[in-house]
């Protein structure tokens, strides 16, 4: 699944808008019935109003009636080509924590299809503030 998820995002990157950073980020979400949803950036000329990738996805699924999320995988390609890893930006982690168990959604930031790094989100948001904080 994960080296699925990979190929998902790397083939998402296409569709990034990002003009101004010239930075392009995709991601592939997995909901708990299986399904990939994919995003990209979308930088905006009046800049604060671009989306990231994660919430793209994020924002497709739920726009759909997904509401359960257990992996989301992210990558990226700067102006020369290159892959580094990517990891999530605070929002999004914010984002994310809403629709997931944080001790058990997988975050995986790929560089390739073999080399990928897996962290939860409760290790990247220690202490969120989630819909149970209510
Ligand atoms: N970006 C994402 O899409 N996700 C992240 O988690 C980090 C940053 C985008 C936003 C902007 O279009 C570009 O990367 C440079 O910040």
């Amino acid at each position: 699944m994960i080296e699925e998820m990979i190929e998902k995002a790397f083939g998402a990157l296409k569709y990034s808008y990002s003009p101004y950073s010239n930075f392009k980020v995709a991601a592939a979400l997995l909901t708990e019935g299986g399904k990939i949803y994919t995003g990209c950036n979308i930088e905006n000329a009046a800049y604060s109003p671009t989306n990231c990738a994660e919430r793209t996805a994020v924002f497709k699924a739920v726009s759909e009636g997904e509401r359960r999320f257990l992996a989301i995988c992210i990558v990226n390609e700067d102006a020369e080509g290159n892959h580094d890893y990517c990891p999530p930006c605070g929002v999004c982690r914010q984002v994310l924590m809403e629709f997931a168990d944080a001790e058990k959604l997988q975050v995986i930031l790929a560089k390739n299809g073999k080399e990928y790094k897996v962290y939860t989100l409760a290790e990247l948001l220690p202490l969120g503030f989630g819909p149970e904080n209510l």
